[in-house]
């Protein structure tokens, strides 16, 4: 399995029929496609910004993540494209928020979506200020959830996510499960 088939492997069987779900920071849309594919009445709101280097905070760009620190605007471009192109084959279904996640948060009902999965601004203050935007999106018995978590690959400073989905685990008094690919996942 590729590492997208088994970050979304790990979302796929924590979705119920039916399943209304965010994917925030999207990219190409692999996973995206991924889930549409295997999951025939999901919709999934694809949520990306897909800005170069100069717009992005210097916390998400002092990460080293590659994502945060695009000079060239056609390489973005071409990524927003392609997770456009494979959007189109799922209509109805798949719908792209090119906005930043907290514009997108703030267009969606709270306590309307049955899982949220946080792959975006991988720094502290980025994946505290998602969770914050987008906890009150899920609905009770439903899903928060991200990728990165304990990953220590020695490229990039995800220790970020760690300690920002520690804390709100913590202070929400909810348990933090692991899955593939360093994809964490708690029930609200
Ligand atoms: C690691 S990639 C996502 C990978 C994708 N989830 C997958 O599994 O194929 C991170 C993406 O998050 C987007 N991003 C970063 N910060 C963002 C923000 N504040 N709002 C929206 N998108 C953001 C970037 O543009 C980038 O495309």
């Amino acid at each position: 399995m590729k590492p997208f088939e088994q970050r979304g492997s790990a979302v796929l069987k924590r979705l119920p029929v039916n399943a209304v779900a965010a994917e925030i920071g999207v990219l190409r849309g692999m996973m995206s496609e991924y889930l549409l594919r295997n999951h025939p009445t999901l919709k999934l709101f694809m949520v990306d910004s897909w800005q170069t280097a100069e717009n992005q905070p210097e916390h998400y760009r002092a990460t080293g993540d590659v994502h945060a620190n695009h000079t060239d605007p056609a390489r973005v471009a071409s990524h927003r494209r392609e997770a456009e192109g494979r959007a189109k084959n799922f209509p109805g279904r798949a719908i792209i928020m090119p906005v930043l996640s907290a514009d997108a948060a703030q267009t969606i009902e709270d306590g309307s979506l049955d899982l949220v999965f946080i792959d975006a601004d991988h720094s502290y203050e980025g994946v505290k200020a998602d969770l914050a935007a987008w906890v009150p999106k899920v609905k009770a018995g439903g899903w928060i959830g991200g990728h990165d978590y304990r990953n220590p690959a020695p490229e990039f400073d995800f220790s970020g996510v760690d300690r920002a989905v520690n804390e709100w685990a913590s202070a929400w008094g909810v348990v933090v499960e692991t899955d593939l690919n360093f994809t964490w996942f708690a029930r609200i």
